[in-house]
């Protein structure tokens, strides 16, 4: 069955020193404890290779929060799904509505992400999700359809076996609103039969989905005990282990 995951996306937040001690003091956290769920951290780029080097990959997984969509070459300033692989990183996040925002990357783009993501054996956490104004018009079952089908439906069954979905609608992204636990289950319900429609029930099944969006250490049990909510992608309560862990423990029996 699938796995259940919390995520930490910490985005252009932490110096090197700041991001170090935050692993660090997590994987203390971490270290006698059982969790029942995986658990990673999405780092900036220039923090992988030292989180790698300074904590227990096999209890905490690093990831990237992005990749070049090209392989390699004369693209100043770019970053390679070789060279975040290079540095340990095992999982890379991806089409998060930022990106999507702010710089513009399209549907096409985070699918040749994704294609060099997962060729150089990293796992994407690809994120979907709806802005307000696509809520209230009712359109939001559409729009992460079409997320997902622009993208992903390019992949053979195999491929995507290996890609983590996350949920995060836009309106709930730093913004303190959650979704009820009720709107998440219903939209991740839906993207699962999306799923089941193109590569079958068994694959849509296994696949982890996360949510994403104001999720805290009040809230985290309750969405987490839906049946399709795997798990979170969590923002700025990835900042401190104080808050995070409680999220982790939110698994716990
Ligand atoms: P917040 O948890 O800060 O709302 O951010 C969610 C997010 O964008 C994670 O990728």
């Amino acid at each position: 069955m699938r796995k259940n995951i919390v995520a930490g996306n910490w985005k252009m937040n932490t110096t090197l020193p700041e991001g170090l001690a935050l692993a660090k003091g997590l994987n203390d956290a971490l270290k006698n404890k059982t969790t029942n769920c995986d658990v990673i951290i999405g780092t900036p780029f220039t923090h992988l290779a030292s989180v790698v080097a300074a904590i227990d990959t096999d209890k905490i997984g690093v990831a990237a929060e992005n990749c070049a969509d090209k392989e390699k070459g004369a693209y100043t300033g770019e970053v390679s799904a070789a060279m975040v692989a290079s540095t340990g990183a095992k999982y890379v996040i991806l089409g998060h509505s930022e990106r999507r925002a702010y710089y513009h990357e399209t549907p096409e783009i985070l699918k040749t992400k994704v294609e060099l993501a997962l060729a150089n054996g990293l796992t994407p956490i690809f994120c979907i999700g709806e802005v307000l104004a696509e809520r209230e018009a009712g359109k939001h079952f559409e729009v992460v359809d079409e997320q997902i089908k622009g993208s992903l439906f390019n992949l053979s069954a195999e491929d995507f076996a290996k890609i983590i979905l996350a949920y995060e609608p836009v309106w709930a992204i730093g913004t303190g609103k959650t979704a009820t636990a009720d709107q998440a289950e219903e939209i991740h319900a839906h993207i699962r039969a999306t799923l089941a429609a193109q590569y079958g029930q068994e694959i849509a099944d296994n696949c982890t989905i996360l949510y994403g969006g104001s999720c805290n250490a009040s809230n985290a049990k309750e969405l987490f005990s839906k049946p399709d909510v795997d798990g979170g992608l969590i923002g700025g309560a990835s900042l401190s282990v104080e808050k995070f862990l409680p999220i982790i423990e939110a698994f716990d029996k």
